[in-house]
């Protein structure tokens, strides 16, 4: 695996391999790699000659009280497990290389509406983030196909709205959310937990997994049986930020007609926010 940090020989290298007629599959990540990115990594390597593979904390998706200085970075240990997977390139660049021109005078991309509703509406200015710098490593790497994790199923969709929107060349995949033994969806910011509070964190995957669960069998509450999971949260000791059923695609809230649905939620336990999902099709 060679790592790559600055842009000019990353170009020169996807010139070679575009020389050659490869087909190159790319995994944007920022780090501290756990078996949900390594599942990325894997799905990446089934679709294309050539995985590339980014780590670069976004200062851009952060807002001014979360948690950008805390945020892990293990970059050896993530080294290690990619060269074990045969990943091609690691490209790791550097805050100045990605924005030249530093974070107040960035040109944006900004997804409307999709980006404004559900974890946007708790974090403003969060999409915008990730939209600029996934479309910026998609202009650096040029991928054919890349790779995104359903576990943030709300950017995965602002991501393809962006990619169809822009006319991008990008094939984008979703790739289902990798689970510890309990149900917790694995996540960098479980490693913010305590003991305590590691044991309580499923609480919110089970909650998921009852809406979806009571949805399946017909009931169309949504609002009671919203209050009631939140209520399950609360005392199991989250703070619940959102708990709320959409549709799939646009994430807006469902008609009656709809059947292709996504139960999300986030919640803090402590200062640590968590977000899952599970999706549920309804039998039409
Ligand atoms: O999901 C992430 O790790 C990040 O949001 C991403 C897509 C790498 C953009 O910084």
């Amino acid at each position: 695996m060679q790592t790559i940090s600055d842009i000019l020989t990353l170009r020169e290298k996807r010139r070679e391999w575009q020389l050659k007629g490869q087909k190159i599959a790319f995994v944007p990540t920022m780090g501290n790699l756990h078996d949900g990115h390594l599942k990325l990594v894997k799905e990446a390597k089934r679709h294309a000659e050539i995985v590339v593979v980014s780590i670069f904390v976004n200062p851009l998706q952060f807002g001014p009280d979360e948690d950008l200085d805390a945020y892990p970075r293990t970059l050896e240990q993530d080294k290690q497990a990619l060269v074990e997977l045969g990943v091609d390139v690691l490209f790791t660049p550097s805050v100045s290389a990605i924005y030249p021109r530093g974070l107040e005078q960035q040109t944006f991309v900004e997804v409307p509406g999709i980006s404004y509703m559900i974890c946007g509406a708790s974090r403003p200015g969060h999409f915008r983030g990730v939209a600029t710098i996934v479309c910026k490593l998609f202009n650096m790497v040029q991928p054919n196909l890349a790779f995104f994790g359903e576990k943030d199923f709300q950017q995965l969709q602002v991501i393809r709205a962006m990619v169809t929107d822009l006319s991008m060349n990008v094939q984008v995949f979703g790739v289902p959310t990798e689970r510890e033994h309990d149900g917790l969806a694995m996540s960098s910011r479980n490693n913010y937990l305590s003991d305590e509070e590691r044991q309580i964190a499923p609480v919110l995957y089970q909650c998921l997994r009852t809406l979806a669960d009571n949805i399946e069998l017909g009931r169309r509450d949504f609002s009671a049986l919203i209050s009631e999971q939140k209520n399950v949260l609360s005392d199991a000791g989250f703070k619940p930020d959102y708990l709320e059923i959409r549709a799939v695609d646009s994430l807006l809230h469902p008609g009656h007609e709809e059947t292709e649905l996504v139960v999300l939620g986030a919640a803090f336990l402590g200062k640590t926010r968590l977000i899952d999902n599970i999706r549920v099709t309804l039998k039409s």
